[in-house]
């Protein structure tokens, strides 16, 4: 039986899993991302692969690894400088090729997304979508004419660092004011705590520490009606929509899929941005685009991501 790994590099997790040929996730487990020794956070993560593949059946073949990380090229194979991650140019698809002779594919994490959404999620039968990841930072991946877009050098898509406001918030790419700073998991505590400063108004979110808190707590709290809170998905929203119609306004997707951990939030999250991105769109635009949470479970989601790269690989290399 034959299966593909499907890798996700995360800031501080890298999820795998072992895919089989209907799409099941049939094994997954992590390994921690932040050791500065590359080698050696690369044989961890080999050594968790083939204890996975152990576990299941010994005898199972690697059709190809795909791998999904912030800042990988498509073209290149390699890790270039992502913000978030303790490596600077790792080239990740030599390495594993090396070690274990199978086909191996990156490209940036939010590009396998969208991948998996086109072959596994509810893209399946559109040529024409946008996928945003709202995690530690904010990434996308674009798919036209029923082709991901990959750029010049393999960096398409970067929606996370366009300028919302060029005197803004300090950005880990060293700009400011870019789009991942104010919608991510990370940018929606900084407007909590902003938001804090500014009023006065009693909240349960005084209590909580920025480590401390996370967007699950954030949806809970405003759930029970906490006026910041629900300011801060407001506020959230309206700079995401209005983004997303300059990013509809360059596309004209017919869907785009929000996908990550703020995603989780639901209406709190969708709500604000679909009003927003439609009181931003020309005329032309105006209820014809779907904004719509991941086809795939957001567990697997990008584990699935990252082995679609392996399946579009072989889709492209039969003969
Ligand atoms: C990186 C992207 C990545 C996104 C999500 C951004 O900060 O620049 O490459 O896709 O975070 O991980
Ligand atoms: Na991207
Ligand atoms: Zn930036």
């Amino acid at each position: 039986k034959e299966i593909i790994v499907g890798i996700d590099i995360g800031g501080t997790t890298t999820k795998f899993g072992l895919v089989d040929h209907q799409g099941n996730v049939i094994f997954q487990s992590s390994v921690n991302t932040q050791n500065p020794d590359f080698r050696e956070f690369l044989n961890d993560l080999e050594e968790a692969i083939w204890a996975g593949i152990n576990s299941v059946d010994p005898t199972l073949k690697i059709r190809g690894i795909g791998v999904g990380a912030p800042n990988a090229s498509y073209y290149t194979g390699t890790i270039e400088q992502a913000v978030n991650l303790p490596w600077k140019g790792v080239p990740i698809v030599k390495y594993m090729q090396e070690d274990f002779n199978v086909p191996v594919v990156a490209t940036n994490d939010a590009n396998a997304a969208a991948m998996g959404e086109a072959i596994y999620g509810h893209a399946k039968k559109m040529n024409d979508f946008v996928v945003i990841t709202l995690g530690t930072g904010l990434g996308s991946g674009i798919v036209t004419n029923g082709k991901l877009v990959h750029g010049h050098q393999g960096f398409a898509a970067e929606l996370g660092h366009v300028t919302v406001n060029p005197n803004g918030r300090q950005c880990g790419c060293g700009r400011k004011g870019c789009l991942e700073t104010y919608v991510s998991a990370t940018g929606i505590k900084r407007t909590i705590f902003k938001l804090l400063a500014d009023y006065t108004s009693d909240s349960e979110l005084r209590d909580i520490s920025f480590n401390d808190l996370s967007t699950k707590m954030i949806t809970e709290i405003a759930e029970r009606g906490d006026f910041v809170a629900q300011k801060s998905f407001e506020y959230t929203g309206k700079i995401l929509g209005q983004k997303l119609a300059d990013t509809v306004a360059h596309l004209d997707p017919e869907a785009i899929f929000i996908l990550g951990g703020l995603s989780q939030a639901g209406k709190h999250i969708f709500e604000p941005t679909i009003r927003h991105m439609e009181a931003n769109l020309m005329p032309i635009y105006k209820n014809k685009v779907n904004v719509l949470p991941s086809g795939l479970g957001n567990q697997t989601a990008p584990i699935l991501g990252a082995s679609s790269l392996i399946v579009d690989y072989f889709k492209q290399n039969e003969f």
